[in-house]
């Protein structure tokens, strides 16, 4: 088995020295040292799938963007997190989400807990720079205690990974290609003939939109708890 010694590394992150070992990723040593980056796919306590996109930042010499969940230190590296060039792609990916569903945060049952609402506002986007494509997915509310509404999600993937690696149920996948993918339960059945499902919510706690959500409350009552899963975790390493 090849058994890489894990080695301190240090590079720069804004300008600013850090160090770190050789195998932790770019966003872990920046959220050791307080850095903030944007992240939405990511859930510490949840495997790294890298698919949003929005933790992407600049690192010298390279000419693409680099997802920061994914990518491991390199010794010497400069990284910047916040240059125009990394803002404006960050912008141009949160509008391409914001085009593909029904993102409408004045009719969502997550309004005010909603994690991309909270990007836009971080990111300060007033607006989509892409024209909408106003797709509509069926609504499904077949289960007792919860819903799932393709049309405010935005394919982080949380939801299939912490059914799978915490709750062990595996009940939820991706359905399609592209802009047409959805979340489905075992074979594409309603979630309530789901055969897999414990019916154990994580999968609505860690949603960070309103796609997945707890039926009969209202949008002041919805607290996602996303916090837990990574607090499991952390207690079940003791
Ligand atoms: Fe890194 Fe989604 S948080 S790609």
């Amino acid at each position: 088995m090849n058994r890489e010694k894990v080695r301190v590394k240090s590079f720069t992150i804004n300008g600013i020295c850090v160090t770190g070992q050789s195998n932790q990723t770019i966003l872990e040593v920046a959220k050791d040292n307080g850095i903030e980056i944007p992240t939405l796919c990511y859930l510490d306590g949840l495997s790294c799938v890298g698919s949003c996109r929005m933790c992407i930042v600049e690192i010298k010499g390279s000419h693409e963007p680099t997802p920061a969940c994914s990518a491991k230190i390199k010794e010497g590296m400069e990284v910047t997190t916040n240059s125009p060039k990394i803002k404006k792609a960050r912008e141009m990916i949160l509008s391409m989400m914001f085009s593909e569903r029904s993102h409408v945060c004045s009719t969502c049952i997550a309004n005010g807990d909603c994690e991309l609402q909270n990007k836009s506002v971080e990111l300060e986007l007033e607006h989509s720079k892409v024209s909408y494509l106003n797709q509509r997915f069926e609504i499904d509310a077949s289960h007792k205690n919860f819903v799932n509404d393709p049309n405010r999600c935005i394919l982080c993937t949380k939801c299939i990974r912490v059914c799978d690696e915490i709750e062990g149920a595996h009940a939820l996948d991706i359905f399609g290609r592209g802009i047409n993918s959805r979340i489905i339960h075992d074979m594409d059945e309603p979630w309530a003939e789901s055969v897999s499902c414990t019916s154990c919510g994580k999968c609505v706690y860690v949603c960070p939109t309103g796609a997945l959500y707890e039926k009969d409350i209202s949008e002041e009552e919805v607290v996602k708890k996303r916090g837990i899963i990574t607090e499991l975790v952390k207690n079940r390493g003791k």
